[in-house]
């Protein structure tokens, strides 16, 4: 008899994809769908704000294509690195390619006016000034609504730049103006911090903040459970409690772990198993994850984090302790420990005590990071 062909790794430890084994977050996807839809005043601008690999690409795209299922929904994706207005006043006429058509025929007037954005948002070469994009766009919002369409808007990753600070001006003119239009962006937490607090952005401080805490462990575990049951495999819920602690909740090392285990052998996945499978869990967050956070601190919030990770015994630091080795820094240690606060990377632990919110974060910057500083 011929063997049956293993199963495909059902776990996916990539970025920006959405993973065929999925979490909930306490209904996260469907809260803010549900606000959408519905035109919760405060869902209208909401940004997501999570650490990297915490799971914001995957959750804006979720909302963003449940959405684009709906016939009343235009769901426009942007990126922060392009000309923005003028993109989204091509995605918006592409978007609603046949309404505009019909819709603009009982204006008289408008026709013109529309005739005039397709041949104009259709030569791809040209550009199209930002000012011009505007008063395309603002045309089209006023048709969509009538129509009673909605708009969704959604960019990832944002950073602040001149493009997107146009953009956001221009975003809160049209909300003003009471067009049917919401803006879903996601970024890392300073990243937004510093575009919401940016003179002239102050709108998006009054915006709808949403934190991603980390994955709930049991839920992590059912997950784990159901993977391997629903693939005619075994884990045991000990080995599931064992892996769901090691995830520490961070999303993607709930896909790295778990794409480990699956690797491990096709028996039953026991403790034993998820002990062995460490080493290349480690790898792969320290490789794939780690890196790139640590690349992207400063200087100075780098000697923090080295000297937090020296300070640490069992799975916290002393606050007092970490300002001894961060030696001539001591006065900056509070500031820098904010910051680090702020950008997810370290959580208040008890009184006095700082802890990586990172499953096995002081053990990367030990091993992978400290030997090899000058
Ligand atoms: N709810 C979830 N349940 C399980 N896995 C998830 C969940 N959300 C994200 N992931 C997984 O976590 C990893 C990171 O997800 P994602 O790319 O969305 O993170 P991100 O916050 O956008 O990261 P970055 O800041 O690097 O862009 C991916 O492997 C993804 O499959
Ligand atoms: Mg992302």
């Amino acid at each position: 008899m011929e063997k049956a062909v293993a199963e495909r790794n059902p776990f996916s430890p990539s970025f920006g994809k959405i993973p065929g084994i999925f979490v909930n977050r306490d209904n996260l996807t469907s809260t803010i769908k549900d606000r959408l839809i519905t035109h919760d005043d405060l869902y209208q601008t909401t940004l997501v704000s999570g650490t990297r690999g915490s799971g914001k690409t995957v959750l804006i795209t979720e909302v963003a294509s449940s959405l684009a299922r709906r016939p009343d929904w235009i769901v426009i994706n942007l990126s922060s690195d392009e000309d923005i207005l003028p993109t989204l006043a091509r995605k918006l006429y592409a978007g609603s390619a046949g309404i505009m058509g019909k819709l603009f025929k009982p204006f008289g007037n408008f026709k013109v006016d529309i005739k005039g954005i397709g041949a104009e948002l259709g030569r791809e070469n040209e550009t199209l000034t930002e000012v011009d994009a505007r008063i395309n766009i603002e045309n089209m919002l006023q048709a969509l609504k009538r129509k009673k369409k909605s708009v969704l808007v959604t960019i990832d990753e944002i950073i602040n730049t001149p493009r997107i600070r146009r953009f956001a001006s221009v975003y809160q003119i049209l909300i003003r103006e009471d067009y049917d239009i919401q803006l879903l962006m996601s970024g890392l937490p300073h990243k937004l911090s510093e575009l919401q607090n940016d003179e002239g952005m102050t709108f998006l401080l009054r915006a709808n903040r949403i934190e991603l805490e980390p994955l709930y462990l049991p839920e992590v575990k059912e997950e784990y459970e159901g993977a391997f049951a629903s693939r005619g495999r075994k884990i045991l819920p000990e080995a599931a409690v064992a892996a769901a602690k090691l995830t520490g909740g961070y999303a993607f090392a709930f896909q790295s772990l778990g794409y480990e285990l699956w690797e491990a052998g096709s028996g039953t996945v026991t403790e034993e198993t998820v002990n062995s499978v460490i080493p290349a869990y480690k790898k792969m967050l320290f490789r794939n994850s780690y890196q790139k956070i640590y690349a992207e601190l400063s200087a100075k919030e780098r000697e923090f984090v080295v000297a937090i990770a020296e300070a640490y015994e069992g799975n916290r630091a002393s606050f007092s302790e970490m300002k001894k080795r961060a030696d001539g820094q001591a006065n900056y240690a509070s500031v820098y420990r904010n910051r680090l606060i702020g950008s997810g990377l370290i959580t208040p632990a008890e009184r006095g005590y700082v802890r990586f919110t990172l499953p096995f974060f002081a053990d990367f910057i030990e091993n992978d990071i400290v030997p090899y500083l000058d």
